[in-house]
């Protein structure tokens, strides 16, 4: 199966000049990477220029969406306002809005709007800190359960899981997740899905990875068994973005 690359430019960058410009090159990249699936998930005020690209591995995602459908709910976007820009995935359970207030409960009531308009939710997840007594596996398993409450079987295969321990992530990471850890998280969150469901739809779903991803680790990862890849900084460098997605050609 094709890897999925997911380019997450959180609040960046700051005019719809620069905007265009890494847009082009992400979809140039995209052109030259026919074997690669490339999800490029903007902030709301971009999104709009998805709507002139049309490349078939290139798709258009969001990185956030109202847990409400309409209404009376300032500063939200709703899933309607999202399907009707073609956005076709949406960034849920983000370390960054989990800190600013977003509960697992939150979460999957995004999962379950996004999932009910046939956008397909990137479910993140992942701890803050390792501890040596595993608690962390404990603390996964309950963000996975809580936050696929409610998600059937058949709905499982649109939705991708996304890997992102937050002591790896940006600028102020500790460390990079080695290879191995991603492969244990990998096989524990099959393993919790197989035990939600079964282990045909455990197997269907696509679990990537998140946090520092850079040109000299990312094929590791792939090594390790990711599906895919969620890549925050060095998306909006397209010398570097694109050195990531050659990389796992
Ligand atoms: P990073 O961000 O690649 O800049 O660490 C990853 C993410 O938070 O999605």
């Amino acid at each position: 199966m094709n890897k999925l690359v997911i380019a997450n430019w959180k609040m960046n960058p700051q005019s719809q000049k620069d905007a265009e410009r890494i847009f082009s090159a992400t979809s140039k990249i995209a052109k030259t990477s026919p074997k690669i699936n490339i999800l490029v998930c903007l902030p709301f005020p971009y999104l709009h220029m998805g709507k002139k690209f049309k490349i078939k591995n290139l798709s258009l995602g969001a990185q956030d969406v109202s847990a409400s459908l309409e209404g009376a709910h300032t500063g939200e976007v709703s899933i309607g306002m999202l399907k009707d820009l073609k956005v076709s995935s949406v960034i849920i359970g983000h370390s960054e809005k989990r800190a600013s207030g977003d509960t697992n409960i939150l979460v999957n009531k995004k999962v379950l709007n996004a999932l009910k308009a046939k956008i397909s939710p990137v479910l993140c997840v992942g701890e803050s800190t390792r501890d040596a007594s595993g608690e962390y596996l404990s603390f996964i398993k309950n963000q996975i359960h809580e936050c696929l409450g409610s998600v059937t079987k058949s709905q499982m295969k649109d939705v991708v899981i996304a890997y992102e321990p937050i002591w790896a992530i940006g600028e102020k990471a500790e460390r990079v997740a080695t290879p191995e850890e991603f492969t244990e998280i990998r096989i524990f969150i099959k393993k919790t899905l197989s035990l939600m469901y079964d282990m045909k739809t455990a197997n269907g779903v696509l679990v990537i990875y998140g946090g520092s991803v850079h040109p000299d680790n990312a094929s590791s990862f792939v090594s390790a068994g990711a599906d895919g890849l969620l890549v925050g900084r060095d998306s909006l460098s397209a010398k570097n973005f694109n050195t990531i997605v050659k990389s796992l050609i």
